[in-house]
């Protein structure tokens, strides 16, 4: 098979994808133990439904992703534990609240990928339209934790919510820097795997995006890298 124009811009798009993918893949999870551990049967009910969002996202994205010749690779993140954390860190403000106040850290993650995603200039109309329905169901999530919370005394204006404010903030920022060294390393894969398809007409062109793509990641590891120095 030929490889198609804008093969490197599809590479990058499908890794956003699949980065969203995964995502959502470990909100349904951390979904199912917040169920499991809420104490009011009415916010059980509301977060099942939530998680029925995150099911409809992963369905989604795994339709663009093929669409767009990727592979989707509907794991789980690496073993980073943000939720199972931010449950640690809020353990102690105890019930409904605790596990309100580990869910809404674990939302702003989501809701900032979104978020950024859905903002990207130039995508594919199709991509588009799921992101920013995506990003808005992120959200209302984030706004209806942040509400439970404003009801149990625990809003950010309180001090348990300028506390748990401050830990979900470092807990989004380190999530973030360690999915960010993860989306070279796909990058690659994916560059490898759609070149070993076109390889066979066009060595030298899958070579050079291969090249481009890898040179691309360790830059923006490096830059990363340099920021925080
Ligand atoms: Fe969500």
């Amino acid at each position: 098979m030929a490889p198609r124009k804008g093969a490197l811009k599809d590479t990058l798009l499908t890794t956003t994808l699949n980065d969203l993918l995964q995502t959502d893949v470990d909100a349904i999870s951390a979904y199912s133990l917040v169920i499991r551990q809420l104490e009011s049967k009415v916010r059980k009910e509301i977060v099942r439904r939530y998680q029925t969002d995150h099911r409809r996202h992963v369905r989604e994205l795994k339709r663009l992703i093929q669409a767009h010749g990727g592979a989707a690779i509907a794991v789980s993140h690496m073993p980073t534990g943000p939720f199972k954390l931010a449950m640690q860190a809020m353990g102690s403000a105890g019930g409904d609240r605790a596990v309100l106040l580990a869910f809404k850290a674990n939302e702003r993650q989501g809701r900032d990928k979104y978020r950024r995603a859905a903002a990207t200039r130039g995508l594919p109309r199709d991509v588009a339209r799921v992101l920013k329905r995506a990003s808005r169901d992120e959200e209302r999530h984030y706004q209806w934790a942040e509400k439970q919370l404003q009801q149990l005394h625990a809003g950010r204006r309180t001090a348990v919510g300028k506390a748990a404010g401050i830990m979900e903030v470092a807990n989004a920022r380190t999530v973030d820097a360690i999915e960010e060294i993860e989306k070279p390393i796909m990058t690659v894969l994916e560059a490898t795997r759609r070149g070993v398809r076109a390889a066979a007409k066009h060595p030298l062109r899958t070579a050079a995006i291969a090249a481009a793509v890898t040179t691309a990641a360790g830059a923006a590891v490096a830059l990363r890298g340099s920021r925080r120095r």
